[in-house]
């Protein structure tokens, strides 16, 4: 089943989780949902958010975790600490945090396994920037950054994330051959170093996804969702992103 989730950011005070509520009731109204609908929203939302919604088709994750398990780390969060949120997934390695806080590949796949630890699934973003797209390397950058922050051992479960970095909040989105080309050579990279596992796990488009250009992203073979930044904030914008799976 495909997957929609939605990453907050550092947007939300307790105010907007009423998006919550509006957003479980749209999915009420759906008679047949086809993906599972996840939001990460910053980590001071997520024990009312997962409390609010016992009943709820709505997931959460955490957008960013340590990967110690507890310990001398002021301001940091533990997988340990989202789970015991209610978080079931958790972000990690995306582009803001490796950019903003240098976050290295080895970083990125320590904090997968603390996700591990922690019983939560890990979404691993990987995403080229604009100057190395434009000098062809695309492919060999998401590609190295694939094979440096997945653990060797997936067997509890991994999500993958392509967002390239450009077409994070620009409202650019690569062409669909290029959407294409890159989730087939992740595919390729993940049944080649994981068999079976690599061929089931799920890979997600990210960057810029709306409403308007969902299905035609979602419709590409090895796109098994999406990672919505903008567009999740708002019930009636992520809807018709689930609407259109
Ligand atoms: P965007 O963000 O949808 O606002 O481009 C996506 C993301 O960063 O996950």
């Amino acid at each position: 089943m495909p997957l929609i989730i939605g990453n907050w950011k550092m947007n939300g005070l307790i105010a907007q989780l009423s998006e919550i509520d509006n957003l479980d009731n749209e999915l009420s109204q759906i008679h047949h949902i086809k993906c599972h609908v996840v939001i990460c929203p910053p980590a001071t939302l997520l024990v009312s958010a997962t409390q609010n919604s016992e009943n709820s088709k709505v997931a959460f994750g955490g957008q960013d975790c340590h990967f110690e398990e507890k310990g001398a780390h002021t301001g940091d969060i533990s997988a340990e600490m989202l789970a015991n949120s209610g978080a079931q997934y958790v972000i990690v390695g995306h582009s803001e945090r490796r950019a903003d806080h240098d976050e290295t590949d080895e970083i990125v796949q320590n904090k997968a396994k603390a996700a591990f630890r922690a019983g939560l699934t890990p979404i691993i973003c990987v995403g080229e920037s604009e100057k190395e797209r434009k000098k062809g390397r695309a492919l060999e950058v998401v590609l190295s950054q694939l094979e440096k922050s997945i653990p060797d051992d997936i067997k509890k479960g991994i999500i993958v994330a392509y967002e390239p970095v450009w077409a994070i909040g620009t409202g650019l989105v690569p062409s669909i051959d290029d959407i294409d080309e890159m989730h087939l050579a992740i595919r390729k990279l993940l049944i080649k170093r994981f068999a079976d596992l690599g061929e089931k796990t799920p890979i997600l488009y990210g960057g810029s996804m709306k409403a308007s250009n969902a299905e035609e992203i979602l419709k590409i073979k090895d796109v098994n969702g999406g990672l919505v930044g903008g567009a999740s904030l708002k019930a009636a914008d992520f809807i018709g992103i689930i609407k259109a799976v």
